[in-house]
């Protein structure tokens, strides 16, 4: 069964831009596959340990079995390895953090970038090639090409660079809402009608993705 698997990371429960956005995608991906199955992880409300050693190790010795200790790790990891290989889309709802992205996400790749789903040569075919990844990001400035904070994007560049290694870039759409924070910090608010504009794009272009789906 077609499988939709929906993240989203947000601090934020309300005002949240990214879970608006993702929820849109959601919401009409449901709609126009009333029979497909649907899988929610919210990082944001249930965050998950960050990897250590015992679930690393755990990870390459799972042939040969494992100890109490490793076994309590990777209980942690194989249903997040297992949801993802299972989803056949994969939209994820990721907030600038800091330039780059929460911690949450960050600890959730480090656990399901596991040795079966590397690509070893570029291009080459692996586990999880073949799934439809599209990523919504929200950040509180602009980031666009030309404008003065382009250089301080390390979100995109590098969730396309952790994606890609997991063979997960072949069918990867990004969708943008920039200058979120016009609406909520006073020196931003000259930038309103960007923000406003950013978001009614950034709906109509998930929307679309459905349609193309
Ligand atoms: C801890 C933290 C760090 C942030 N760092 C940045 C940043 O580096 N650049 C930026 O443009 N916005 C930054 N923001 C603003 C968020 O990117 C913005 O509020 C975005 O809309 C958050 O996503 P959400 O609306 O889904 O919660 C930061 C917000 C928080 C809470």
């Amino acid at each position: 069964m077609p499988t939709l698997l929906h993240i989203d990371c947000s601090m934020r429960q309300d005002g949240s831009v990214t879970r608006e956005i993702t929820g849109i995608f959601a919401e009409e991906w449901r709609q126009a596959n009333p029979d497909h199955t649907y899988v929610y992880r919210d990082l944001g409300a249930s965050p998950i340990p960050h990897v250590d050693e015992a679930s690393v190790v755990a990870g390459l010795l799972l042939q040969e079995g494992l100890n109490e200790d490793r076994r309590r790790a990777w209980s942690v990891s194989e249903p997040l390895i297992k949801e993802l290989r299972a989803a056949d889309t994969i939209v994820l709802g990721v907030p600038m953090y800091n330039y780059s992205i929460p911690s949450v996400l960050k600890a959730w790749f480090d656990r399901v970038t596991v040795k079966e789903h590397m690509i070893q040569e570029p291009m080459s075919e692996g586990l999880l090639t073949g799934k439809r990844t599209i990523v919504v990001t929200a950040r509180g400035g602009a980031y666009g090409p030309g404008t003065p904070r382009e250089r301080y994007d390390f979100q995109m560049p590098y969730l396309r660079a952790l994606l890609e290694q997991i063979g997960l870039d072949r069918n990867l759409e990004f969708v943008h809402v920039e200058m979120t924070l016009a609406h909520s910090v006073p020196a931003l608010e000259q930038f309103k009608p960007i923000a406003d504009t950013s978001r009614e794009e950034a709906v109509k272009n998930v929307r679309k993705l459905v349609l193309v789906g």
